[in-house]
């Protein structure tokens, strides 16, 4: 399973914060926006990567996060030329997808809660078709919408309805089988001028290949995309970090925990970052005795919360 992370888009909700620097770089709260959708990649157990955004920003992403190595995964970096819509990144995506299936995150979308890495891992493993997650929402007609029958079979699904038939949005998460290149390929721009993922998502409706899990209550699905819900984000991250004393989407401590750094090198990663309290917060972790307790612990019953208490 490939992963791809889009984060390009023009930005303009956000001007002028985003006049000068792409909206998946600005920080929720303590790091920036891409490392949410990066930690979920990674707590799926998917490897390989590819950032896709405007030609002006991605080497800003490379400078970011290299190569991956330093996170023991294989990031790759393309441009999309312009904001054409989310199914192109399957079009600009096609090479390195190659024969395998794909998970595609939008970079703006921030998941957190118990059993969500769980939920994602069984999505990934077993995969076929396509399997989209649905939240319910106060204001679905911002979103994708997926009404259900009384059986909770997929009836309709539609693109920011102005009516909805239901109020479960259809988040920025999407795991698909390889056809879904070809599927891409052959799709129409929409009325607002755009491929739409939603088209994407019919076709296997159509096809009786779409699956919808849906996130319960205890999880939380955000999406950073304007002044208002950036700054609802940062304030959500803060108070759950600051109660609990773990970091959400701290990728290298994801990418310790899955085995994939050592120790050392996680310690040599807070170092470099040691005058703030995220360096510190590696060097802590690296110095903790009984780390692989903690991973049995997820593994069991995981959450982007991470590790339980000592
Ligand atoms: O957040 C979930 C929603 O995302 C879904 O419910 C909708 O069905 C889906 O269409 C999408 O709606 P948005 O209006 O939020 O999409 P937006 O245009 O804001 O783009 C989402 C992210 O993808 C954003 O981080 C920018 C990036 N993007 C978007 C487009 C259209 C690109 O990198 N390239 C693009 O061409």
């Amino acid at each position: 399973m490939k992963g791809i992370i889009l984060a390009g888009g023009s930005g303009t909700r956000l001007s002028p914060s985003t006049n000068c620097i792409n909206k998946h770089l600005l920080a929720v709260y303590d790091k920036p926006m891409i490392y949410y959708p990066l930690s979920i990649l990674m707590l799926s157990g998917i490897k390989e990567i590819m950032i896709i955004s405007t030609p002006e920003d991605i080497s800003r992403f490379e400078k970011l996060l290299g190569d991956g190595s330093s996170l023991g995964i294989s990031l790759h970096y393309k441009s999309q030329e312009e904001p054409n819509g989310i199914p192109e990144a399957f079009i600009v995506g096609e090479e390195f997808i190659g024969k395998d299936n794909v998970t595609l995150i939008l970079g703006d979308n921030i998941f957190y809660g118990q059993g969500l890495t769980n939920i994602l891992r069984k999505a990934v493993r077993n995969h076929k078709g396509a399997t989209i997650f649905g939240y319910r929402v106060k204001d679905p007609s911002r979103f994708g919408v997926v009404e259900f029958d009384e059986e909770r079979k997929v009836v309709s699904i539609e693109e920011k309805p102005e009516d909805p038939k239901s109020d479960f949005a259809v988040t920025g998460l999407y795991v698909y089988d390889n056809r879904v290149v070809k599927i891409a390929k052959k799709l129409n721009f929409s009325a607002r001028g755009e491929l739409e993922i939603t088209d994407v998502n019919k076709k296997y409706l159509e096809d009786g290949q779409l699956g919808v899990e849906l996130l319960g209550r205890g999880f939380a699905w955000l999406d950073a995309g304007t002044h208002e819900s950036l700054f609802e984000s940062s304030e959500f991250i803060k108070n759950i970090e600051q109660r609990q004393g773990f970091k959400i989407a701290c990728i290298e401590e994801i990418a310790f925990y899955m085995g994939y750094i050592s120790k050392h090198q996680l310690y040599e990663a807070g170092e470099s970052m040691k005058k703030n309290d995220y360096g510190q917060y590696l060097m802590e972790i690296a110095n903790r005795k009984h780390v692989q307790q903690y991973w049995d612990k997820i593994d069991q019953n995981p959450g982007l919360g991470l590790i339980e208490n000592e």
